[in-house]
Parts: C-alpha cells; sequence; structure tokens
C-alpha cells in the first residue's frame, strides 16, 4: 500500500512538473503562465477538480515511448467561477510544445462529453504547437474528434477559447467554433498557415504577430471578441465575463443583486441627440447610462465599430445589446458589422438572453466595395437572426431608422416585442433630402420648392408618429424614462413563449 501511494504521489509530482523546470522558466520568461498557474487563477480557489492526470500518449515511433510525461500536455477538469460549475482544459506548451496526441485531445473530449451532460461551459485555454507531430493521422483523428464535439456542444452549452499562446493550422478551427475568442496581446496568435509558407506561396513577407496576434484578429479579422494585456487579465476577464452567461440552453441567465433602481431617471439623456440630425453622437452614452451600475461588456469594440455588441444587466438579469453608432460610418450597417451583430443575435437567442437593440441607421453602406463582397448575403444575416429569435426583443429608435435597415434592427415586423421610439425619431424609406431629390426631380433646379418639399417631408415622415399611428411603435417615449420603460417591458416579457416551426435546421444565408 505505501508503496503505491509512494507511486502515486511520484505520478502525481511528475505530472505538476509538466515538461520540467528549465521548460517552466522559459514559459516565464517569455511573459507566460504555466497550463496549472491559469487554471489556479481562473478558477475558485480550491475548487479545480483535475481528471486523467496520469493519461499518457501511445505513441512509439520517432523514439517517443521513452518520451512519457503524465497528463500528456493538458490539464483537464472542472471547478467552478462564482460558485458556478466550468469545465476547463489548459494546454501544457512545456509538454511537446502542448501538441495534441490522440491522448490529449481525448481528454478534452471527456471533459466536453460531461459538459454536454450536466449542461456547463467549457472553457478551452489555448496555448499549443498543434498536430503532435509524431504522431501523424492519429493526432488529426483527434482533432476531428474535439471539433464534431464543438459542434454539438454549440447552442446547448456556452464554449469560450481563451487563446494564450500559439494556435496554427488546423487547430484553429477548434476554437474558431466555439462562441467566444479572446487572445492576449503579444503572446497569442492564430493562423491557418504561418509567415514561412505564406511567403512560399504568396511571396509576402509578414510576422506571425502581423499575420494572425491579437491586434489583426480584433480589428481586421474579427476572429476573436477582446484582448487583454497579459494572461493575468485576461483570465480575470474571464470569469468576469462568464458571471453574464447562463451555465446552458434551458437555463435562463443569472440573476445576480443589482442595486440600482429600475426607476432611476437620466435627465442628460434628453439633450443626448444633436439639434442637427447629421452630426453624430455616441451611442455608448445611452448604453451606459441605461443598464446596471453602467457595467457593460462590450464585445469586438474595435471591429466593426459602426455597431456594438455587448452584454449588460437590467435589474440583476443579463441583456445582450446591439446598437447602432452614428460615431463611426454614420452608424450604418455594412458587411463587417452585419456579420457581427447577426452572430452575437444568435448567441442571446441560443442561450435565452433577452436582446436590447439601440437603432439609429441610415441605411446599408453604399458602393461596389460592399455590393461585390456580398452585402446582399451579409445583410440577410442580420435580418435572419433578428426575424428567428424567440427571445424577448426590446427596441428604441433614438434617430434615423431608415430603409431596409429599419425593417433589420429588430422591428415590429420581425416579431419586436415591445419598439420604442424617442420623439427624435425619423422613421422613413430615406432621408428627407434623398426623398425630395427623387420625388420632386421635376423641380429639382427651384431651390425655393425643394425646400419647401423637404420641410413637407420632415414634418410628415421625420418623426416617429406615422410609425406609431400603425402600431409599429408602441410609444414614444421620453429618453429620461428609457431604464424604466425597458425595465418594465423585460419584466413583462420574463416568461415569453415563442417557438419556430419544427424544421431540421434553418438555412441562414452564410
Ligand atoms: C510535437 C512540438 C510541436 C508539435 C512544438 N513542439 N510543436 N512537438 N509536435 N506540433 C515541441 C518542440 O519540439 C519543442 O520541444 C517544444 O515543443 C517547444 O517548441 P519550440 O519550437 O522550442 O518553441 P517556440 O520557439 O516557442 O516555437 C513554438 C512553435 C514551434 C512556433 C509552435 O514549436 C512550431 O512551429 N511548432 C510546429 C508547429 C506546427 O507546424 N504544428 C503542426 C501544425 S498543423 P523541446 O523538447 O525542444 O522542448 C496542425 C494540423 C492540425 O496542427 C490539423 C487539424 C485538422
Amino acid at each position: 500500500m505505501q508503496n503505491i501511494i509512494q507511486r502515486l504521489d511520484a505520478k502525481r509530482e511528475a505530472a505538476r512538473l509538466g515538461g520540467g523546470q528549465a521548460r517552466i522558466d522559459k514559459q516565464h520568461a517569455k511573459g507566460k503562465l504555466t497550463a496549472r498557474e491559469r487554471i489556479e487563477l481562473f478558477l475558485d480557489a480550491g475548487s479545480f477538480e483535475e481528471w486523467d492526470m496520469f493519461v499518457e500518449h501511445r505513441c512509439v515511433d520517432f523514439g517517443m515511448a521513452d518520451q512519457k510525461i503524465p497528463g500528456d500536455g493538458v490539464v483537464t477538469g472542472y471547478g467552478t467561477v462564482c460558485g458556478r460549475l466550468v469545465f476547463v482544459y489548459s494546454q501544457d506548451f512545456t509538454v511537446f510544445g502542448g501538441s495534441l496526441s490522440a491522448a490529449h485531445a481525448s481528454k478534452i473530449c471527456k471533459i466536453m462529453d460531461h459538459a454536454i451532460k450536466v449542461g456547463a461551459p467549457v472553457v478551452g485555454l489555448n496555448d499549443s504547437g498543434g498536430a503532435r507531430i509524431q504522431e501523424g493521422v492519429d493526432a488529426l483523428a483527434g482533432y476531428a474528434d474535439v471539433f464534431q464535439r464543438n459542434v454539438m456542444a454549440s447552442g446547448v452549452i456556452p464554449q469560450i477559447s481563451m487563446i494564450m499562446g500559439p494556435c496554427a493550422g488546423g487547430a484553429v478551427y477548434s476554437p474558431a467554433m466555439t462562441d467566444f475568442i479572446f487572445m492576449i496581446k503579444n503572446t497569442s496568435y492564430m493562423f491557418v498557415t504561418g509567415p514561412d509558407v505564406v511567403k512560399t506561396v504568396t511571396h509576402e513577407e509578414v510576422s506571425a504577430e502581423e499575420l494572425g496576434g491579437a491586434a489583426t484578429h480584433t480589428s481586421r479579422s474579427g476572429v476573436a471578441d477582446l484582448a487583454f494585456e497579459n494572461g493575468v487579465e485576461g483570465l480575470l476577464m474571464l470569469r468576469r465575463f462568464l458571471n453574464f452567461l447562463p451555465s446552458n440552453n434551458r437555463e435562463k441567465p443569472p440573476v445576480w443583486p443589482c442595486n440600482d433602481p429600475a426607476e432611476r431617471i437620466e435627465k442628460s439623456l434628453d439633450s443626448l441627440i444633436p439639434a442637427d440630425p447629421n452630426k453624430p453622437y455616441d451611442i455608448k452614452e445611452l448604453i451606459f447610462k441605461v443598464v446596471d451600475e453602467h457595467d457593460f461588456f462590450e464585445l469586438q469594440p474595435d471591429f466593426a465599430a459602426n455597431i456594438i455588441t455587448g452584454f449588460g444587466r437590467m435589474q440583476g438579469s443579463t441583456v445582450g445589446i446591439v446598437a447602432n453608432q452614428p460615431m463611426v460610418l454614420a452608424g450604418c450597417l455594412d458587411i463587417a458589422s452585419s456579420r457581427k451583430a447577426a452572430r452575437f443575435v444568435r448567441f442571446c437567442d441560443a442561450f435565452n438572453i433577452p436582446i436590447i437593440t439601440f437603432v439609429d441607421v441610415p441605411g446599408f453602406l453604399p458602393g461596389t466595395s460592399q455590393e461585390y463582397a456580398g452585402i446582399i448575403k451579409h445583410g440577410a444575416k442580420l435580418l435572419y437572426a433578428y426575424a428567428e429569435a424567440t427571445v424577448p426583443k426590446v427596441t428604441l429608435i433614438t434617430r434615423k431608422a431608415y430603409g431596409g435597415a429599419y425593417d433589420v434592427m429588430s422591428s415590429k415586423h420581425l416579431r419586436g416585442d415591445v419598439n420604442f421610439a424617442w420623439p427624435t425619431a425619423e422613421i422613413a424609406v430615406m432621408g428627407p433630402k434623398g426623398a425630395v431629390e427623387i420625388i420632386f426631380r421635376a423641380d429639382s433646379n427651384d431651390q425655393e420648392i425643394i425646400k419647401q418639399r423637404t420641410e413637407e417631408y420632415s414634418a410628415r415622415f421625420a418623426t416617429p408618429f406615422v410609425a406609431g399611428s400603425r402600431g409599429f411603435i408602441d410609444d414614444v417615449i421620453m429618453p429620461h424614462n428609457t431604464r424604466t420603460r425597458i425595465c418594465r417591458s423585460l419584466a413583462m416579457l420574463r416568461d415569453k413563449q415563442l417557438e419556430n416551426p419544427w424544421r431540421k435546421h434553418g438555412n441562414i444565408p452564410l
């Protein structure tokens, strides 16, 4: 017995040491935490239950039979974040560069299978050189096993990837299928083919950071949702982020204690909209002033900034917020913003998170670059996502709601539950100037008539009243009452029941 316990201790010690002290020191010298340090920071203290510490790879090629490290380069198990169950895997770069073997993959699959069964999120802390080269097709098979589970878990439990080191080749496709990707500045990168292959094939010279670093993916490609300064900040923010999410698709989001009264009046909102309709203002001011305790967790702030997405709370319950941002491209919808918001809306809908939409949209962005790149199909994604969503939907038009974009942005016609407008709302096919230029083209040389017609058009359509008279707007509210009116609407909608017709799955324009 004593002998077994000693062997057990020795194995645990070996597993904890991973690839050895020298490699741990190397990891620290790069400013990176080890796999275990990351888990310790991420989970509630003392809550981690580790599984499969003794798992070893089964490869015998290239001298691998003599190089076995218990745990095989990934630490897996479950624990809690603020008392709520979470499954986690953390790749250990000190063991064969965190590369994925068949055994490594089966450890990840095991926790994913359990997470699906019990209905709890899976968090991956990725730091890996990709497929274990010595294993060949066994490693590729392991990846596919993980991919398949990513897809089965999609829309059932939240899946979050925190990229904390390399993530290259086909390995990127597991994070790509998770709900959110977070990265660490200057230490993480993701690409399908690295700089050397890029140089050979396209003759482009590009660094790993430029090709797939955090800045690239949070601002240019939109692959990642957020980037953090370092691992510690990233893991603490990840805890904060998880507090917004329900554990699975059958639960409502958690309700946290809230000291912010639903009836809070925000007088300053009465002067948010500038007198000049072409002058921008910051829609984030409205968001911060409406949500509980001004706490808004924005996603993709540097990508498609003409639309804002993120989580907040109203009376302690999570809400997803989508808002046109007049400060960027006048808040119009383009390809990037449609894709960004559509994916966010679908996440909220899959996980029972009510959606609040703040609308100030002059239309879709015109131009050949948008048309050639398929704005028709991409814009349709957002339309589809809103129309398909059955969660409570509350919409507020602050100023412009023109043309097709009016319909798209959670309008009454797409089953918006409560649709409000501020008195400054303008709901029309297009702005007064453009409209008059088209319908009174014959008078275009007479500036006096054009001026008069523009005034007539503005008086008729640059208001919320025509939409109100049809019941497309439920009420015109004063800006200072916005929080109260939305809180009441959400409380009324708490037990909303709405189901789409049975189908295998819809065919969203991908
Ligand atoms: C086995 C690996 C490995 C791998 C790294 N190591 N990647 N072992 N399989 N894929 C080992 C190294 O041999 C080294 O071992 C240790 O990990 C650390 O690696 P270094 O190169 O010293 O570290 P660093 O300089 O930081 O470079 C990291 C790296 C580089 C950029 C990730 O290791 C690298 O390019 N690795 C190969 C990446 C790759 O081509 N992977 C396959 C991608 S294709 P020692 O013993 O010296 O510490 C793929 C397909 C997936 O993944 C398909 C899914 C469908």
